[in-house]
């Protein structure tokens, strides 16, 4: 089983790669978040957990999934865990083995991939350039073959991952700031002069936090906003923003840059 959350669809296309190549069933969280969250492992099956990391953390979305999540297995599981970002994880895997931890779930091997940027609500915080999003799909293209390879033989106690210079002060300073204060969806706002109401952001949007009245998209405002900025990337018309801030920056969301080249 691999679990997923993905928002501009990078950890989407690194899990569906996954469960291509190690055959196993993939798993949306937000999806599954409606349910019990009850699983049964068979006999020598693996569990996979792919996310993004929001503010050199994990998603509250993942925690949230953690903390409900129970799994029922007779043997030994094999644990993996693989966290995109655009740059670096901080310690941000850490964290999340801690939110196992609280389940008896170990992993066995962990990797992050760095992938195009999605976050742009701060200054000097910009999608990258075309030819560096290329850059960056065609070496994690390649390093997916090898973690997949790597887990099909169930390798165990690899941790490659790149977690930036002072890790514990971007998770526990920077990202615990970030986190607390700064995921919301209360400054998403359309430009209704501008809104062909195509309504892709009310279907891309992961959670559902967005519903449609007189055309125009609204969000709900209930503190479940994840802030990966689906809905402000997938506008066809950059009639999305969050704040003034967006206004000047691109968009990107996974497949974008490659069928635009
Ligand atoms: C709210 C938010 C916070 C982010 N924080 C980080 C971060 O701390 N470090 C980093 O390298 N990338 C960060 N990013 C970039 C994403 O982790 C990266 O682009 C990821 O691959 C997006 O995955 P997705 O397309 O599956 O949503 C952030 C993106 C968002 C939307």
């Amino acid at each position: 089983m691999i679990f997923y959350f993905s928002g501009t669809g990078n950890t989407r296309w690194v899990a569906e790669e996954l469960a291509k190549k190690t055959g196993e069933k993939l798993l949306c969280i937000p999806d599954e978040l409606k349910g019990e969250c009850s699983y049964f492992l068979q006999e020598g099956e693996r569990l996979g957990f792919c996310f993004p990391v929001h503010g050199w953390q994990p998603p509250r979305i993942v925690k949230d999934f953690i903390n409900k999540v129970t799994f029922s297995f007779k043997s030994p599981i094999y644990i993996y865990t693989i966290l995109t970002c655009g740059d670096n994880i901080g310690q941000a895997l850490e964290l999340f083995k801690k939110e196992l931890d609280k389940k008896r779930l170990q992993i066995s091997s962990a990797y992050s991939l760095i992938m195009p940027e999605s976050y742009v609500c701060l200054p000097f915080m910009y999608t990258d350039a075309p030819e560096n999003e290329l850059n960056k799909i065609h070496k994690a293209t390649i390093e997916l073959t090898r973690i997949a390879n790597e887990i099909i033989s169930r390798e165990s106690g690899i941790v490659r991952i790149n977690t930036g210079k002072f890790p514990w002060i971007l998770s526990h300073v920077i990202g615990a700031y970030f986190n607390a204060f700064m995921i919301s969806d209360k400054k998403f706002f359309v430009e209704e002069n501008i809104c062909i109401h195509c309504r892709k952001c009310e279907k891309t949007c992961p959670i559902g936090n967005i519903f449609i009245k007189n055309g125009l998209p609204h969000w709900h405002h209930n503190n479940i906003c994840t802030n990966c900025l689906s809905c402000y990337h997938h506008c066809p018309k950059h009639a999305i923003n969050y704040g003034k801030i967006t206004r000047k920056r691109g968009q990107y969301f996974f497949g974008h840059t490659i069928n635009n080249h």
